[in-house]
């Protein structure tokens, strides 16, 4: 199941990715740039990664006002990447301009709503203003995702049963903190292995230093891939 697997390439500079790319084929996975990668490597890296027939996840997580976070959406379609995202959270005239803004394409990236990150709990949550459990925001912020248009969320495996049952078989449901067998879980808390967040409804599986850091990323991959199958 290469098209369900997602390997974050969080790495510091262009050539660090260049070189981890260059054994991988389009068809082991789809790669995701982030906000470390995207801000050493911009644009010019996402397009070269886009030539080389690899699907792309630009996970930028805009939030901003509806007009400048429309813009930014026309500018990743522009670069042709395959997936791209939004804070959840930065409301329903924010949501449709985005979702508005891809309608011209025709073939438009995949539009998800980050909802809460898996970094905030409660307490964290509680501080920014918002008084209900995290849990409860995650499931506020991806109807209202899905009433808004999106195509999807991120959330963590652990929410992904409960999404799938009340956002239905084709919302996307994109889940990080996963961790093949016997892995380190480093600072990711709530973890699962692959064909446990794919049993709990993931759609896409977003996998980073257990691919990044290994002697033989290839042969990870390929292990996860066949785990999926
Ligand atoms: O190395 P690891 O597998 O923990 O990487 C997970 C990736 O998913 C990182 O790029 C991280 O930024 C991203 N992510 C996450 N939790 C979220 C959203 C994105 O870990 N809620």
């Amino acid at each position: 199941m290469a098209e369900m697997l997602i390997v974050a390439l969080d790495f510091p500079t262009e050539q660090s990715a260049l070189h981890f790319i260059e054994p991988l084929s389009p068809q082991d996975c789809i790669l995701k740039v982030g906000l470390q990668l995207y801000v050493a490597a911009g644009p010019s890296f996402v397009k070269t990664i886009v030539d080389k027939g690899f699907k792309v996840f630009l996970d930028l997580k805009f939030h901003d006002i509806p007009n400048t976070v429309a813009g930014a959406c026309k500018s990743a379609a522009d670069l042709g990447v395959w997936m791209t995202n939004v804070h959840a959270s930065g409301g329903p005239l924010m949501l449709e301009a985005a979702v508005n803004a891809l309608k011209t394409y025709d073939k438009p990236p995949i539009l998800i709503g980050v909802t809460v990150l898996t970094s905030m709990n409660s307490l964290q949550l509680e501080a920014t203003g918002v008084d209900r459990s995290a849990n409860s925001q995650v499931r506020h912020l991806a109807l209202l995702s899905s009433k808004s248009g999106l195509d999807g969320v991120v959330c963590s495996a652990m929410e992904a049963e409960m999404l799938r049952k009340e956002q239905g078989a084709d919302f996307v449901l994109v889940t990080p903190g996963i961790r093949p067998e016997g892995a380190d879980a480093e600072d990711q808390q709530r973890i699962m292995t692959p064909i446990q967040a794919k049993r709990a409804g993931s759609s896409f599986l977003v996998i980073g230093r257990p691919v990044t850091g290994a002697a033989d990323p290839l042969s990870v991959i390929r292990s996860i891939n066949q785990s999926l199958s």
